[in-house]
């Protein structure tokens, strides 16, 4: 038995929803939260292999809601309060919307959040004037983001989705985004640029957070450890974790910074600007990898901020 190595990129601690039906929601209708029901047992096995390796991706996409149903409650509990119960915070680096206006003005436009986790940020974007959507393929996530809607007294619109099939019409939105969300526990990042495009209009805004690329090179350490690079950056092997019954429990892929413009590109978007969130001075708190030790040497989040054209749907 190999012994488990700590998981070098999610943002949480441990050991991931949705009901694809291809019809436009309201987001006035009652949120939808369904339990899982495809056929994943619900037992997490014991964890017995940790590494970078290849998996079926049907294995590794799978994966994702299996995960975060089992630990909604212990990553919520760990960075509840730094993401705030209605706040678009972007990243590990703190940077909100409200300073980066990086959705554009949302003032009546029709918002769809993937990977929307507790929905935190979609329900910040409500309280701007925005009609938004928070998607998650985890029903614990949703569920944990209905709790906070009860204590706030707030009705976010919550749909259970997978973002490689999303339950919208088509260019039934003018602005999309996740906050680390879906892109990083899919094999097939390309499928869910490609449902964005479909939903979203023509010329609509799709902006999105991942863990910076260059960060696989390194090991997941916030402190010194992690500042030497100990892999190629060009290793697109996943980052996976295996139960002793050989099913795969977390998985975690990795694109290069071209990757994600060829896939941009191939779903028709065109990118506007990358944003490289620098690590606040007097920002002390780790998350995972990402602290102020990395922070001040290498970036740790990657935002794309892209465009359909005016006048075009994506292909
Ligand atoms: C790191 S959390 C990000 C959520 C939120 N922005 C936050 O910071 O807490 C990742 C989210 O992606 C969701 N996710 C994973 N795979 C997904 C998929 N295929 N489709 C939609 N959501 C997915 C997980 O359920 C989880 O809620």
């Amino acid at each position: 038995m190999s012994s488990p190595t700590p998981s070098p990129h999610r943002p949480a601690t441990t050991t991931p929803p949705a009901s694809p039906a291809g019809s436009a929601v309201d987001p006035s209708t009652e949120p939808s939260v369904e339990p899982r029901d495809d056929g994943v047992d619900d037992d997490q096995d014991a964890l017995e292999e940790a590494g970078y390796r290849e998996v079926p991706d049907a294995d590794g996409g799978r994966a994702g809601r299996g995960w975060w149903d089992a630990n909604a409650e212990e990553y919520l509990a760990e960075h509840g309060d730094f993401l705030g119960a209605a706040d678009l915070c972007w990243c590990p680096e703190g940077l909100r919307e409200a300073d980066a206006h990086l959705l554009g003005d949302v003032v009546g436009a029709r918002v769809l959040e993937i990977g929307a986790g507790a929905a935190q940020c979609s329900r910040w974007l409500a309280g701007q004037g925005a009609h938004a959507v928070a998607t998650d393929v985890s029903g614990g996530m949703l569920a944990a983001g209905r709790r906070l809607d009860t204590a706030a007294g707030t009705s976010t619109a919550l749909v259970q989705a997978d973002a490689r099939a999303l339950p919208f019409a088509d260019a039934s939105f003018d602005v999309a985004f996740t906050a680390y969300g879906a892109i990083p526990f899919v094999p097939d990042a390309a499928r869910v640029h490609a449902e964005v495009a479909r939903v979203l209009r023509p010329g609509g805004r799709w902006v999105f957070a991942v863990t910076h690329p260059v960060r696989w090179a390194f090991p997941d350490d916030p402190g010194e450890g992690g500042l030497t690079a100990t892999r190629s950056y060009f290793d697109r092997r996943p980052y996976v974790e295996i139960g002793r019954s050989g099913k795969v429990l977390y998985a975690e892929y990795h694109r290069t910074l071209g990757d994600h413009v060829a896939e941009l590109v191939g779903a028709g978007f065109v990118l506007d600007r990358l944003v490289e969130p620098t690590w606040p001075e007097g920002h002390e708190r780790t998350w995972g990898g990402w602290g102020p030790v990395r922070g001040a040497r290498l970036p740790g989040t990657a935002i794309f901020v892209t465009h359909l054209p005016p006048g075009e749907r994506g292909q």
